[in-house]
C-alpha cells in the first residue's frame, strides 16, 4: 500500500507514524508532507529514513491507497477536497468536514459499519468527542442515553506542538502567550476554541454536535464545559450521564469490562500520567448518580492517540476490512 500523511511533522502525525508501524500495516510506500518550514527533514519509519515534501496540490492528485490529514482545517479544506476529486480516500482529522451530512464521522467500534463501499473524505471527530463516546458505546445500547453533562481536563498537546512549546517556554520563565488566551502554565483555562453566539465554546458544541451524529441519536442532549489545563498528554472527563432505562452499578461495570477499547477500573485512580502509552479509554471512579438512572465516572485517554492518531488508523483498517 502507499500511504500520505499530510502534517507528519506534527504532535499527531507523529503519533500517526508510530501507530502505523505499531499495528504492523503493510506499507510498500510512505510519502510525508508538511508546510515549506519542514520541507527536507527527516523522520524515520521501520529502520528507513524518510524525507517530508512541501504539501503541494500536485502531490495530492496523486494516487494512495489513503491519505491521512492532520495539518489543520485550511489545509484539509484546500487539499483533502483535491485528493477526493482524484479518487483518494482521506482519513481528516480537522473538523473541516465533520458536520456535513454526506461525510461520515467515524468511531469504527461505534459507526465503523458506515464505511463499507464508501470513498472519498471521511472525519475522524473531535479528541474529547471519541474517548467520551467510546466508554459510553456499549452503555447506550443497553440503557438508551438521555443526557450527557460532561467537564474536560484537555491537555496542552491537543493545541498542537507550538502549544506544548509555550508552557514550556512559561515553565522556564519567560513571560507571553500567542496560542492560549492566558498563561496555561500553572493555570487552568476554561475555554477551548472561540466563544459562539450561544455562550458555548466551538470544542463544547463540537461534543454536542459530534455525539448526536455519531450515535445517530438526535434526542441525546450533551452539555459540555470545555477547560485546558497544564497538562502535556491525556485529556480528563468528568462525565454524569442519564439513561431512559435503569441500571445497576454491577451491570455498568461488567458492560464497561466489555467494551472494546476500554479498560475498567475498579480501585485505581487514573491520571493523564498512567495511562501515556494507552490506545484505550480509561474508566475510573464510577458511581450511581442521583438515582439508577444516572452514573458518574472519570475518563481519561491520551488525546494524541485514542483522540486522534489511533483512530484514524483504525478506520483505516476498519476500512481495509470492508472494502
Ligand atoms: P510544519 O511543521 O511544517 O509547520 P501541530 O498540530 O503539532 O501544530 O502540527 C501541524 C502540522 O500541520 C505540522 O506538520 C505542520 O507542518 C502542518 N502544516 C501546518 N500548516 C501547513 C500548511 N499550510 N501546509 C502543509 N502543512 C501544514
Amino acid at each position: 500500500m502507499h500511504i500520505g500523511i499530510v502534517g507528519a511533522s506534527g504532535e499527531v502525525g507523529r503519533m500517526m507514524i508510530r501507530v502505523l508501524e505499531e499495528h504492523k500495516i503493510g506499507i510498500e510506500k510512505l510519502s510525508l508532507f508538511a508546510s515549506k518550514r519542514s520541507a527536507g527533514e527527516k523522520i524515520k519509519f521501520n529502520e528507513n529514513e524518510i524525507v517530508i515534501q512541501e504539501l503541494t496540490k500536485d502531490s495530492m492528485m496523486k494516487k494512495y491507497d489513503y491519505l491521512l490529514f492532520s495539518a489543520g482545517s485550511s489545509v484539509s479544506k484546500k487539499y483533502a477536497s483535491i485528493a477526493a476529486e482524484h479518487g483518494n480516500v482521506i482519513i481528516d482529522n480537522s473538523s473541516a468536514f465533520r458536520s456535513s451530512a454526506e461525510i461520515p464521522l467515524i468511531i469504527p467500534e461505534i459507526n465503523g459499519q458506515l464505511l463499507q463501499n464508501y470513498r472519498g473524505i471521511i472525519a475522524n471527530p473531535n479528541c474529547s468527542t471519541i474517548q467520551m463516546l467510546l466508554a459510553l458505546n456499549k452503555l447506550h445500547q443497553k440503557y438508551c442515553l438521555k443526557k450527557i453533562v460532561v467537564s474536560t481536563y484537555q491537555a496542552v498537546s491537543g493545541a498542537g506542538h507550538s502549544a506544548l512549546e509555550e508552557m514550556k517556554n512559561q515553565r522556564k520563565g519567560k513571560s507571553g502567550n500567542t496560542i492560549f488566551p492566558k498563561k496555561i502554565d500553572l493555570n487552568v483555562i476554561p475555554i477551548i476554541g472561540e466563544i459562539l453566539e450561544n455562550g458555548y465554546s466551538s470544542e463544547e458544541m463540537k461534543m454536542q454536535n459530534e455525539t448526536v451524529k455519531i450515535f445517530g441519536d438526535r434526542n441525546i442532549r450533551v452539555s459540555a464545559t470545555t477547560v485546558r489545563v497544564p497538562v502535556s498528554y491525556g485529556h480528563s472527563e468528568s462525565i454524569f450521564c442519564e439513561f431512559k432505562e435503569e441500571v445497576s452499578l454491577e451491570s455498568v461495570k461488567q458492560i464497561l469490562l466489555n467494551s472494546d477499547a476500554v479498560v475498567f477500573h475498579e480501585n485505581e485512580i487514573i491520571t493523564p500520567l498512567d495511562i501515556v502509552n494507552s490506545d484505550a479509554s480509561h474508566v475510573s471512579r464510577l458511581r450511581i448518580g442521583f438515582d439508577n438512572h444516572s452514573i458518574n465516572f472519570w475518563n481519561v485517554a491520551n488525546n494524541i492517540r485514542v483522540g486522534a492518531a489511533t483512530n484514524a488508523v483504525r478506520i483505516m483498517e476498519k476500512h481495509i476490512s470492508l472494502n
